[in-house]
């Protein structure tokens, strides 16, 4: 049989219009800022205008990948979220009508809090294995909403990040290398009848720690040839990016040696600006990983995905050589972050406010320039509209 191998040929993102900084936010709270500059690691963060949802948000990410590929195989399209917008169908239908995909698409929605984009993209390698001709699309989006005034607050977010999988992939291919870890921890959750989610944030940082030593022990059991030297990156999962330090140095103490800063730092400088986007973090980790260093060429990446409840995987790429010459996210990605309009606290919080989990009839204003908007609900059907042309 011939041995191809798979992983992310290609990738793009999205994040909303509207940004919170968290100077204003400290000042408005009475905190010092440096609590969330330096104790969480976090600058600002990405809110959604009302036209803004995580469709809407993966529509964009994945509309300027799949523009780039007019020649696509796409047979599967897995849509990875913990903010879903429907009990039932996959956000990745309305997707899959947005980007006017072909009908024989298998199309399906995941959770498991932050970690399912992880487990669709080992689903998609799975697929590629048996078809090796054709691409899957994993989409992760999602959108951090806490609770006002609660601890949780400064570190919500939103992003979507979109992955083509392939084999003889570009960027990243994934290796067999791979741990698992599962504990019932009621650490972050979110009833059906809440849209903020219930959390006990101290709890969290203690269960992801467990979860990362967890999960690369049960790697390395099932790869006795590598190395913790054979790891020339580390991503870790960034709900605030101090996490993705922490985990660093968990892991060090669990393996009783000193891990470099260096090994993580380059992973971090998108995450601080946009916030938690939960299950799209770890991609945005490695968005930035890919941007931040034009070295990267047969390295390998050790990727860490948490997600509350929890379950964790660690599992390795390596970065395909000539893979800078396809980074085409990059020609908008800061500029994403750039454009995006500052909200006064007070505004935050009125939109804040206005958040609908009900599927009464309404109408949203047209409050942001996106590609796609959320136009409301009619007769409880979501409605969505292709809006500026994506760029
Ligand atoms: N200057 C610099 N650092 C400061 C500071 C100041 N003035 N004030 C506080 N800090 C530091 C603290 O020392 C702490 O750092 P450390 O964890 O390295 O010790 C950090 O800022 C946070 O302070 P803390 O008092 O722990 O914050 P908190 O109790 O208000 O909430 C979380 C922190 C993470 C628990 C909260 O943001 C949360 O619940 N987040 C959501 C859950 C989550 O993301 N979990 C992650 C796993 S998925």
């Amino acid at each position: 049989m011939t041995q191809y191998s798979i992983g992310l040929t290609d990738l793009d993102v999205a994040t909303t219009g509207y940004v919170l900084s968290l100077d204003d936010l400290a000042d408005y709270q009475g905190t010092d800022p440096a609590k969330y500059h330096l104790g969480l690691g976090q600058d600002c963060f990405s809110v959604p205008g009302a036209d803004e949802d995580i469709v809407t948000l993966a529509a964009t990410a994945a509309s300027r990948l799949v523009a780039r590929h007019p020649e696509h195989k796409i047979t599967q399209l897995y849509f990875a979220t913990e903010t879903g917008v429907d009990q039932s169908k996959s956000a990745g239908v309305f997707v899959h009508q947005l980007l006017g995909l072909a009908p024989n698409v298998r199309t399906v929605e995941l959770k498991q809090a932050c970690y399912s984009a992880t487990a669709a993209l080992q689903l998609a390698v799975g697929h590629i294995t048996r078809f090796p001709q054709e691409q899957v699309l994993v989409i992760a989006s999602d959108i951090a909403r806490y609770a006002l005034d609660t601890p949780g607050e400064p570190t919500q977010g939103a992003g979507a990040v979109a992955m083509l999988v392939s084999a003889e992939p570009h960027l990243v291919a994934l290796e067999p290398v791979t741990g698992f870890y599962t504990a019932d921890v009621n650490d972050f959750w979110r009833p059906t009848d809440s849209s903020t989610p219930y959390v006990n944030g101290h709890l969290s940082l203690d269960a992801y720690l467990d979860a990362t030593a967890g999960a690369y022990d049960d790697a390395m059991r099932r790869a006795p040839g590598l190395d913790l030297e054979d790891i020339d990156r580390f991503l870790h999962h960034q709900p605030f990016t101090k996490m993705a330090r922490k985990a660093h140095r968990h892991l060090g103490q669990h393996l009783g040696v000193e891990l470099d800063d260096a090994l993580i730092e380059e992973s971090m400088s998108v995450n601080r600006q946009l916030g938690n986007s939960y299950t799209a973090s770890l991609y945005f980790a490695l968005a930035a990983q890919l941007t931040n260093n034009a070295e990267l060429a047969r390295k390998r990446l050790g990727f860490f995905s948490y997600g509350s409840g929890s379950v964790a995987e660690f599992f390795t790429g390596v970065v395909q050589p000539g893979y800078t010459v396809h980074l085409d996210y990059l020609e908008h990605l800061q500029a994403d972050l750039n454009a995006r309009k500052t909200l006064s606290v007070e505004q935050y919080r009125q939109l804040h406010h206005s958040y609908r989990l009900d599927s009464d009839n309404y109408t949203t204003p047209t409050d942001t320039a996106t590609s796609f908007r959320f136009a409301g609900v009619t007769d409880h059907v979501r409605q969505y509209e292709t809006g500026l042309l994506p760029s």
